[in-house]
């Protein structure tokens, strides 16, 4: 058997993702013993570090899971020793070559795989993989790279980017990352629906009236509104992460569990949606407000921001999908920042029953008693359906009550990070969660022409103030379809 070695470069390994996110998911990987027994990470950046002094960076981020403290820091140390940091721009071929000089070292003539982490702002994405392409590809073994969003702006930015790409990578190199797909209530989606036969049968137009996927934050873009301007939530949140659990909600029974068959499916979902029109949109944008004594600022307050920006930070949106399965159902989006919770959770509102013999012994009214399946993807990641049922006693009455699957209650370990699992799939060549080019030209054509509408028309966004439920707007919206937000009985 050829030895083999793994190479992991974080390119951009002093900003923030790689930070929170990239170190401590390949240190939670290797505590787990998921990583290859030969393996390097390398930390690429602009800032001049030696290798101590990244170590000490990433340490301050790594932590060891609630379940698992033993040997945590034994694990630690060993983590950190196989980490290593190179100082370079990140278009130049030159350093990327110093780079490559540093990774034969460690490989030391061993069948040699490369991954990169591409960790830095849009705009220097193709040098980086133009420079990590000609000078520092495996000649042995393969070279994959992981981008992150944002993929363009628009349907033209995003195919130059990705002609760009395809330049240097082939498209079984780019794992476009889109981290929602890596979480646990995202990926159990299908097993929910393709494994239990009491929901499969009524995943249609037949008994379903409405699905909602609701992302939300309590706080504001609090330093990163440079970034955000420059895309705003519509681009941020729902043409990625929401647009995504949709296709996957939505689509057909894949052929097999492999990552075309379930692509392809979700492609063909994308493309039977007709593009998002303005009247079924409305944007809004979080005005400054104070509470307690406490005062929280508006989007606007942030130093990056033009004062005068219409970006907006909270959208509503409905959407449809043109085929026998889907058709006429709304499918609502409703993303927003600033907010009074932080909740991101998929809702499936069932139709009534049809001559419903307990009408008379609802206490509320029926509309609201229909069956609801919520998935919270986080946080406290639950599956509860909502059913109708007898409130015990000699009286017949019915009230709402939840089948409710708390996984902190039945599955006390700790979830891991989405990166975890998007990590490792990149690691073993898995692509099922990462976005094939032809499902990001299908999700941009749907966004597209609304956002240029409304950059062109100038749209003003709502004003919601920081720490509330969000502009009205979002309500007309949905009873325009005769759809109410969230849960049906109003609890929450
Ligand atoms: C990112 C967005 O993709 O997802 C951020 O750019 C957002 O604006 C983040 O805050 C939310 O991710 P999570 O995993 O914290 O819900």
């Amino acid at each position: 058997k050829v030895e083999s070695t793994l190479s992991i470069t974080v390119v951009g390994a002093s900003g923030d993702l790689a930070k929170k996110k990239i170190f401590p998911a390949l240190f939670a990987l290797f505590y787990e013993d998921c990583l290859p027994e030969d393996f390097n990470v390398f930390g690429y950046a602009r800032s001049n570090m030696n290798d101590n002094e990244l170590r000490d960076m990433i340490s301050r981020t790594l932590t060891c899971r609630i379940d698992k403290r033993e040997n945590c820091e034994d694990k630690m140390d060993q983590f950190l020793k196989r980490c290593f940091y190179h100082s370079g721009q990140y278009n130049s071929e030159e350093h990327f070559a110093e780079l490559d000089k540093k990774l034969k070292e460690k490989e030391a003539g061993k069948l040699s795989n490369r991954l990169y982490y591409l960790s830095i702002p849009p705009n220097i994405f193709v040098d980086a993989v133009r420079c990590a392409s000609l000078r520092a590809s495996s000649a042995n073994g393969w070279t994959r790279v992981i981008v992150e969003k944002p993929f363009g702006r628009d349907s033209e930015s995003s195919g130059e980017l990705t002609r760009c790409l395809k330049q240097y990578l082939s498209e079984d190199q780019i794992f476009r990352i889109d981290h929602y797909l890596g979480k646990e209530l995202v990926e159990n989606l299908s097993v929910l629906r393709f494994s239990n036969l009491v929901f499969e049968p009524l995943w249609s137009r037949d008994y379903i009236r409405n699905v909602q996927f609701i992302f939300s934050e309590d706080f504001g873009t609090e330093g990163r509104g440079g970034y955000f301007d420059n895309y705003g939530i519509i681009r941020d949140i729902m043409q990625n992460h929401l647009l995504q659990i949709l296709a996957l909600f939505a689509m057909e029974t894949p052929v097999s569990l492999d990552a075309e068959d379930i692509r392809n499916e979700k492609v063909k979902v994308l493309r039977s949606m007709r593009p998002l029109q303005l009247e079924d949109v409305i944007i809004g944008q979080y005005k400054g407000h104070s509470k307690g004594g406490r005062s929280f600022p508006a989007y606007v307050d942030d130093p990056t921001v033009p004062k005068d920006s219409l970006t907006p930070t909270f959208a509503a949106a409905a959407l449809f999908i043109h085929n026998a399965r889907w058709d006429g159902v709304p499918f609502l989006m409703k993303a927003g920042k600033a907010l009074h919770t932080k909740r991101a959770e998929i809702r499936v509102q069932f139709r009534h029953v049809p001559g419903n013999l307990y009408k008379r012994n609802f206490g509320t009214d029926l509309d609201k008693a229909t069956n609801e399946l919520v998935l919270r993807v986080q946080p406290d990641e639950a599956i509860y359906l909502k059913i109708n049922n007898k409130v015990p006693g000699l009286g017949m009455r019915l009230d709402r009550s939840d089948l409710n699957l708390l996984y902190r209650a039945r599955y006390p370990r700790e979830i891991p990070d989405a990166y975890e699992r998007l990590l490792l799939d990149a690691i073993e060549g898995e692509r099922r969660l990462f976005i094939r080019s032809d499902e990001l030209d299908a999700a941009w054509g749907l966004f597209t022409p609304l956002l240029k509408e409304v950059e062109e028309k100038k749209i003003v966004p709502e004003l919601y103030p920081y720490g509330s439920r969000g502009p009205v707007g979002a309500h007309y919206l949905a009873a325009k379809y005769n759809v109410r937000w969230g849960d049906l009985s109003g609890e929450d």
